[in-house]
């Protein structure tokens, strides 16, 4: 198919706003869902079905088949994070733009552009020998809820001889990779209260607790200034990498120097320092702050002590640490180190488990394969800082899951001008189109 006509099919997906956080989109995510629908469609499923629609639907599609072959599940979402702060965006995030062969917008690498690269790999081939099924979700930033229960109702959805899921971004450019681990997620708000109403800092100032004050207090407590999270029990299930592992990421194009003044672009890096960057973004846990509300945040000025405060918080899970047990380590951790004086509360929103995948399936030799192919080089094997939160109910059938993608390491998920490499785009076309063409072959 010409470059050209994708780019303009890949673009219309794009201009959707579905940011599935958000209420105001709800419509919008249905629009992305119907795109999607659409597409899986054209492809020649003959089962198109909108699955756990009482949010964002899951798109789920089966076909094209062919009689006696594997079968593969692709997973992708549709869904985007919010695309604020506007003002930083070069071009709109939703009106796709092209400059220097990138692809600019919201989704254009997460996840949007690596789901169209899967699909238009079916297409670009001569009828790959396998059997098609798709789980394409609309909830993946914001927890995936819907997929989830859907998987633990009808857990036949997820079963298939390999499941794909191109939702992360080479090690370095030339270098396409293969995760191993992904992280946990724990998202939170904390809420600290220290009076009924706010106060004249005047008149109370001195004697009356203030609110931010006290959360600022509480957050540095849960970590401080080290990098270490001073929650007790927290760390206890982390095990470090393996000897081997960690000597074969020194051997990764990965420099921190260029992190810090490439990627990052800041003055100075934080976290654990005994230990590498990679592993502090690949194997430790974290708490960040995301955002703190409350108090007066307009402008000019007022003085006031805020009665309330409240902290969106998340933390990374790294294999063995449970979600489960983190949010009541957390919870734990905020009454004990909120004095007194103060009410302190947490509400969680949503979470995952961290994933876990072992690469001894023959599938993976087959995609390392198709890198090898189209690119000169295979996969290495690394580790991803991010989270899918669906990821251990996919592998939970039995399937291998594949966690690869086309992005690449600056591609700015979730940041401000967000783009994909079209390079990356049609090299990942011809790549999965050799990889469907393998593995339907081997027997
Ligand atoms: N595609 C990312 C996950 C990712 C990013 C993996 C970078 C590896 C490297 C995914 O869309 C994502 O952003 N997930 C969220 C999940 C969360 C909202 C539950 C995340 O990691 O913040
Ligand atoms: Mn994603
Ligand atoms: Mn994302």
């Amino acid at each position: 198919m010409n470059r050209d006509q994708l780019l303009n099919e890949l673009s219309a997906f794009l201009r959707i706003p579905s940011v599935s956080t958000l209420p105001a989109h709800n419509q919008d995510c249905r629009a992305a869902a119907e795109w999607v629908a659409q597409e899986l469609r054209r492809l020649g499923c003959h089962n198109v079905q909108f699955l756990g629609s009482e949010t964002h639907p899951v798109v789920w599609g089966a076909g094209p088949e062919v009689a006696g072959a594997p079968t593969l599940l692709i997973y992708g979402h549709y869904d985007v994070q919010p695309p604020d702060p506007l003002a930083e965006w070069t071009t709109p995030p939703f009106e796709p733009t092209v400059r220097d062969g990138r692809l600019y917008a919201r989704g254009a690498a997460d996840d949007k552009g690596q789901v169209f690269c899967l699909l238009k790999a079916i297409a670009a081939s001569p009828r790959p020998p396998l059997n098609f099924r798709f789980l394409i979700e609309g909830e993946e930033e914001y927890g995936s809820k819907v997929l989830f229960d859907l998987v633990e109702r009808e857990p036949q959805r997820v079963q298939a001889d390999a499941i794909l899921v191109a939702d992360m971004s080479y090690v370095a450019p030339g270098w396409p990779a293969v995760y191993t681990t992904l992280r946990g997620l724990a998202y939170a708000e904390i809420t600290v209260r220290t009076s009924k109403t706010d106060l004249h800092s005047g008149e109370y100032g001195g004697a009356a607790p203030n609110a931010h004050e006290e959360l600022a207090r509480l957050l540095t407590r849960i970590k401080g200034e080290d990098g270490k999270i001073n929650i007790p029990g927290f760390y206890g299930p982390v095990q470090r990498p393996s000897k081997t592992e960690l000597a074969a990421w020194k051997k990764l194009p990965f420099k921190e120097k260029d992190f810090l003044n490439q990627r990052v672009q800041g003055k100075g890096l934080v976290g654990l320092k005994q230990y590498s960057v990679l592993e502090r973004l690949w194997a430790l846990p974290t708490f960040e702050i995301h955002g703190i509300l409350g108090g007066f945040t307009g402008e000019g000025a007022k003085t006031v002590i805020p009665a309330e405060a409240t902290a969106k918080v998340s933390m990374r899970l790294v294999p063995n640490q449970k979600l489960k047990t983190v949010e009541r380590q957390l919870e734990a951790a905020v009454k004990r180190y909120a004095p007194k004086y103060v009410t302190a509360s947490i509400r969680f929103l949503h979470g995952a488990d961290p994933a876990q995948i072992k690469l001894n399936d023959p599938s993976f030799k087959l995609l390392d394969q198709a890198f090898k192919q189209v690119l000169g080089r295979g996969t290495v094997p690394a580790r991803a800082g991010g989270s899918i939160p669906v990821v251990p109910a996919l592998a939970s059938g039995g399937a291998p899951v594949i966690l690869t993608g086309i992005g690449l390491p600056d591609d700015r998920l979730h940041a401000p001008n967000e783009k994909l490499e079209l390079q990356q785009l049609w090299d990942g076309i011809e790549v999965f189109r050799t990889f469907y063409q393998l593995l339907g072959n081997t027997d």
